[in-house]
């Protein structure tokens, strides 16, 4: 069975864009948000608060997030690696942030440059810190399905890192696939098991990288197992600049055609996706790769 709605969490003008390489300026972000809301997004993620050496593309995130219009009823979200980006959160006016880990030691090395004990230790003062100043804190656990340094990641891994940041008082855990290796099965396997280890399904959410074509077939598993948030990306935008091989996270056009064919709601207008993803690839000089973009610029 399905349920009758889901939600799209847009991670477009954050995931879809760290891994570019022209960086679209402050106005071409601030419209692209506010197209998104305007087709009915009602959950995005702007930027990041990281180091932007680190990611150049969102090194504008102060001003991305402090000049952007914010509209009632719509959560706006911000990454944050540590309590200096806590703090740049705070001072932009964020109400809603987001801590972000792999299940795998290396990747946390090479993405956070902390060991996974060291940013478990770091996040723990972020969330208290943050909560205490009113914010809501969503969590990632990336790498779920697959490390691009470690390649398989046991399952145990994906279940501690998850539980550990549930009991840091994460309101949302998004299981991320990085690198798009998940199947079907597994994901089915991976959600199983963390609901058996008592995390809630209302608490999940699931976060994959179409990088080999089985996004839509393990988002289908995860909303018949009753996971009812889907993070998705405008034109399949996006990818890790620490994570070789990743492409870009399944597009948003894409999940809003199957979940309308499918007759479960997200509250999204599929038809106001395609102009904004057209604006958006040529702004950064190439063609998006959703696949109902293609179809629709098409005929
Ligand atoms: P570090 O170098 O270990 O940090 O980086 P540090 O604490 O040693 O500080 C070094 C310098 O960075 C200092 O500056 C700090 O002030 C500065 P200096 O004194 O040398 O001039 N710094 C900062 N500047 C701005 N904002 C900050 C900040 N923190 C320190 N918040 C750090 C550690 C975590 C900061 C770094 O590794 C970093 O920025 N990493 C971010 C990487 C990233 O954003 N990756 C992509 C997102 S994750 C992802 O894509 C996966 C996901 O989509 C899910 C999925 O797909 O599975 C979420
Ligand atoms: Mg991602």
């Amino acid at each position: 069975a399905l349920p009758a709605t889901a939600e799209i969490y847009e991670v477009g003008p954050r995931d879809g864009l760290q891994n570019e390489k022209v960086v679209l300026p402050v106005e071409t972000k601030l419209a692209m948000i506010e197209s998104l809301v305007d087709a009915g997004i009602r959950r995005i993620e702007i930027t990041s608060f990281v180091n932007p050496r680190w990611i150049p593309a969102l090194a504008d995130h102060m001003e991305v997030a402090t000049r952007l219009r914010r509209r009632e009823g719509v959560r706006y979200s911000a990454l944050v690696p540590n309590m200096r980006g806590l703090d740049s959160a705070t001072r932009a006016g964020m109400d809603e942030i987001a801590i972000f880990m792999a299940a795998s030691e290396s990747h946390n090395r090479k993405n956070i440059n902390k060991s996974t004990h060291k940013a478990l230790e770091t996040y723990a003062e972020v969330v208290r810190e943050a909560r205490d100043r009113g914010m809501a804190v969503r969590g990632y656990v990336s790498c779920v399905y697959g490390c691009p340094y470690e390649g398989h990641v046991p399952y145990e891994n994906v279940e501690y890192v998850s539980k550990a940041l549930v009991d840091l008082g994460v309101y949302e855990l998004s299981l991320g696939d990085t690198i798009g290796v998940g199947t079907p099965r597994q994901v089915a396997e991976t959600l199983r098991g963390l609901l058996r280890a008592g995390l809630r399904y209302e608490e999940l959410a699931v976060h994959f990288h179409d990088t080999r074509g089985t996004a839509l077939a393990n988002i289908t598993v995860a909303l018949q197992l009753g996971i009812r948030t889907i993070d998705s990306s405008l034109g399949g935008l996006g990818g890790c600049p620490y994570a070789p091989g990743a492409s870009g996270n399944v597009a948003t056009e894409d999940v809003v055609y199957m979940l309308d064919g499918m007759g479960v709601d997200s509250g999204v207008a599929l038809d106001r996706l395609p102009s904004i993803s057209v604006e958006i690839g040529a702004k950064l000089g190439h063609e998006l790769p959703s696949k109902y973009l293609k179809a629709h610029v098409g005929a």
